[in-house]
């Protein structure tokens, strides 16, 4: 099979290109394509992938290009993982917010709006091409942020499937303190991408999640980055997205003095492209597991796996159970919270078929978590508005509807500021 992917001179291309070589059961790519304009880091990763790949004992050839349209041709599944305005433009996202006092971040708030402004229109883009040249290819973004860019690639027609690594990041952190394995917890995951709370972990049939509050309390206050008082009182385990908005105001202090997460990434991907250009390394950098991919690639190649219509019938790592046909997934909603349109896209277990991924039903969401579900749902609508038709009023009707923002003079604003700050890469500004 072909696989292709869009914005392959990532420095996260070898923690796919590490997941393909340990689960090659699961995924058989003959073909690996990694598309890039930028050269300067499309041959480093090329290379280094190649390298991954022959010590591996892995067939896959792998071709470079910076030409869309070929790199697609006939692809069985496309991955888009791109960043529109490189670790610069992240910068902004995370720093322009602060101004207002509100949380500087690429996925959450004022950031994610910026972020989605400059992305919904390239993704959009790349997905025609890919319609053009390769009609039956599954699309998977992990292109942020995911609940926007997935709705507007479903909206506008395309096989897109929305992929985010927390849910099976969390599911191996608690099968590590259980004792099971990862395929044994069944993990009640639900909300948006990035606002998700774990309700339950079953490992056959039992919640264990009361347990683990009880008993493990400070690896769940690590994994959430959240006092364990709060998960106690929630009795629930939230992602670690959900601290920008419970505890808004303290990140926000931190984030005045401290150093932006894109300048950190960026010194670590310097590092990266140093490692990836010599040609004595073959494995992957111990410095992947300082970027916050943790299990990007299990979770992309299961995905993938299932799509391509393989579940459960090959064996990855050794003690691994195969491709799980139910995984965590960014889909249409589809009725399964009732509050929320249908069309909206959602994050929640799906079960993954050669067809697409039909969301499990999900037992109905407290008020406490649903109220915010809906708002920031509402806003990721007006988003994406803004992201399609552009106009500095559809982001300040953006900001306006989101719940870390809201109050209309920050709105005007922060409408002006970040249009302003990113107008280089905003077709209509
Ligand atoms: C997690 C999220 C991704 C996000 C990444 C950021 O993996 O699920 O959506 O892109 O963190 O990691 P970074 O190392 O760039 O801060
Ligand atoms: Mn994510």
């Amino acid at each position: 099979m072909k696989l292709t992917v869009i914005g392959g001179g990532s420095t996260y291309t070898p923690e796919l290109v590490d997941g393909l070589a340990r689960l090659r059961g699961a995924l058989p790519v003959t073909e690996l394509v990694l598309v890039d304009p930028d050269g300067d880091r499309l041959v480093p990763v090329g290379a280094m992938s190649r390298r991954m790949l022959a010590r591996a004992g892995h067939p896959a050839r792998v071709v470079t290009t910076a030409d869309t349209a070929a790199g697609v041709a006939g692809a069985d599944a496309v991955v888009v993982q791109l960043r529109i305005g490189g670790q610069a433009a992240r910068r902004v996202d995370e720093t322009l917010p602060l101004a207002c006092g509100c949380v500087g971040q690429e996925t959450t708030g004022v950031g994610g709006l910026a972020k989605a402004l400059r992305t919904v229109p390239v993704v959009l883009d790349l997905a025609d091409t890919i319609a053009k040249h390769a009609p039956d290819a599954w699309i998977v973004d992990f292109t942020n942020p995911v609940g926007i860019v997935t709705r507007a690639l479903l909206d506008a027609g395309h096989r897109a499937v929305g992929l985010c690594n927390v849910a099976i990041h969390v599911q191996r952190r608690l099968a590590a303190l259980l004792d099971v394995r990862p395929d044994e917890v069944d993990l009640g995951h639900a909300g948006l991408n990035h606002l998700t709370w774990v309700r339950s972990a079953r490992v056959r049939g039992v919640d264990r999640l009361p347990g683990l509050l009880a008993d493990h309390l400070p690896a769940l206050e690590e994994i959430s980055n959240l006092p364990g008082g709060l998960l106690r009182h929630l009795g629930t385990l939230p992602s670690y997205y959900l601290g920008y908005y419970y505890e808004h105001d303290r990140i926000v202090e931190r984030q005045r003095t401290g150093t932006p997460r894109a300048e950190q990434v960026a010194a670590v991907e310097r590092e990266l492209l140093d490692l990836y250009a010599d040609p004595a390394n073959d494995t992957r950098p111990a410095q992947l597991s300082e970027r916050g991919g943790a299990f990007y690639s299990e979770a992309a190649v299961y995905l993938l796996a299932a799509l391509l219509g393989r579940p459960g019938t090959a064996q990855g790592d050794a003690g691994d159970a195969g491709v799980p046909a139910v995984q965590v997934a960014n889909v249409r909603n589809n009725g399964t919270f009732p509050f929320l349109p249908d069309r909206s896209v959602i994050e929640v277990p799906a079960r993954i078929t050669s067809k697409g991924p039909l969301p499990l039903p999900v037992p109905p969401l407290e008020p406490l978590y649903a109220g915010l579900v809906a708002h920031v749902s509402a806003y990721e609508e007006l988003a994406l508005d803004a992201a399609l038709h552009g106009g500095v009023d559809r982001v300040r009707t953006a900001l306006l509807a989101h719940p870390l923002v809201g109050q209309h003079a920050l709105a005007e604003r922060l409408a002006d500021d970040l249009v302003a700050a990113n107008r280089d890469h905003l077709p209509w500004a």
